[in-house]
């Protein structure tokens, strides 16, 4: 299904420079995914509208481009499937409607707690969309400058939130119906996370901005996938069609930033290669990483434990999706940079030597470390061991 198993070799040649690559600093320590967003959170100063000005002519000139290349991965209303589709049909006489739902709780009692705990915090990160509608409009160069611009850009960024509506829609209104969980702290995190928004440090920067979107899609497609392999084993195949469906839509919307950012590093070698350098070297911040229920305030992190341990998105996933992005966008045969682009290209080719030296180191602490449990507000306050 979602096999992307990727070859742990190095994408770039061994003969890399290494001592241009700065070891990520103390606070950096690779415990898990959202541990690395979690140290983002702390950091107070923040740069700003790093791109030169003059770069935003390079946006308004790949206009046409975005409209042959990238709108056409819109897929049209009417040809998109709803959450409805996937849900207890709600025209049907209360009699028939109450069977279907009855049938979902049936199909849903079987789901391991932990998997639920997982499950939820990808809803919550699906719905605090707003933030990422924000956050995408905040980039210079690429915004909707009045809500409706004929932009192919904006076209392009109300199509992906369009699109992406209806993801959390769908698993609010399933998990709901469930009775597996606590709908009311589960809003509370929701209406928590929005007011907070998100900070994912692109520095108002397209280039880096297309990098961050880049990674997160195709994050967001391999942990559905995994939690739809997970919902058929665990006895509700309807869960495991919705959540296959989400994450095919999160493929095309990788494929789409995949593609922006090949095209800037066609037109701009040099300050695309340094975006990307920019971007990894701070981390990949996931974007729910500001979450709280008001109850637990280690929640984030408690939830990357267990995520981490259920394999739905880990340590690897992050290396994996790195590595593939470097070979993906063949960064080791970049030509034409200045020096300050090559140093880019050789950070970039050693980097997944650093995070994989780091990853082991985390892994045994991983191993030594013993399993507690811990309650989450969001299914009753049951335990998971994390
Ligand atoms: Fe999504
Ligand atoms: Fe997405």
């Amino acid at each position: 299904m979602y096999t992307y198993s990727l070859a742990l070799t190095p994408s770039c040649s061994p003969k890399t420079h290494h001592h241009y690559l700065k070891p990520p600093s103390k606070s950096t320590t690779l415990h898990s995914p959202t541990t690395i967003s979690a140290t983002a959170a702390t950091i107070r100063t923040r740069k700003a509208h790093s791109m030169p000005q003059e770069k935003i002519e390079i946006f308004n000139s790949l206009e046409n481009w975005v409209s042959h290349n990238i709108l056409p991965l819109v897929k049209s209303v009417e040809k998109s499937w709803q959450p409805h589709d996937m849900l207890p049909d709600s025209s049907l006489p209360s009699d028939e409607f109450i069977d279907q739902v009855r049938i979902l709780r049936d199909r849903t009692s079987h789901l391991p707690e932990d998997y639920l705990v997982v499950l939820v915090g990808a809803m919550i990160t699906e719905e605090a969309l707003p933030s990422y509608q924000t956050w995408i409009n905040q980039n210079d160069g690429i915004k909707d400058e009045s809500g409706s611009s004929s932009s192919s850009w904006a076209k392009w960024s109300r199509s992906w939130t369009s699109e992406e509506n209806r993801h959390g829609d769908l698993l609010r209104t399933y998990l709901y119906l469930s009775g597996r969980v606590d709908m009311q702290m589960i809003e509370k995190t929701i209406h928590y996370l929005i007011a907070a928004g998100t900070d994912l440090r692109g520095e108002n920067n397209p280039y880096m901005g297309f990098v961050y979107t880049s990674f997160q899609e195709r994050a967001t497609f391999m942990s559905h996938g995994k939690m739809a392999r997970m919902a058929k084993e665990g006895g509700d195949p309807v869960l495991a069609r919705i959540l296959g469906t989400i994450a095919a839509d999160e493929k095309r919307h990788e494929t789409a930033y995949i593609k922006i950012v090949e095209k800037l590093l066609e037109v701009d070698p040099t300050g695309t290669i340094i975006a990307i350098k920019d971007m990894m070297r701070n981390k990949i911040t996931m974007p729910a990483h500001m979450m709280k229920d008001g109850r637990d305030p280690h929640l984030y992190d408690h939830l990357g434990a267990v995520s981490q341990r259920l394999k739905i998105y880990s340590t690897n996933d992050y290396i994996n999706i790195v590595e593939y992005l470097i070979g993906r966008w063949k960064l080791e045969k970049l030509e034409g940079l200045t020096s300050e682009g090559r140093r880019a290209q050789e950070f970039m080719c050693g980097l997944v030597q650093v995070i994989k030296r780091l990853e082991e180191r985390s892994n045994e602490l991983e191993r030594k470390k013993e399993l507690k449990g811990t309650k989450f507000s969001w299914i009753f306050n049951k335990e998971v061991m994390i």
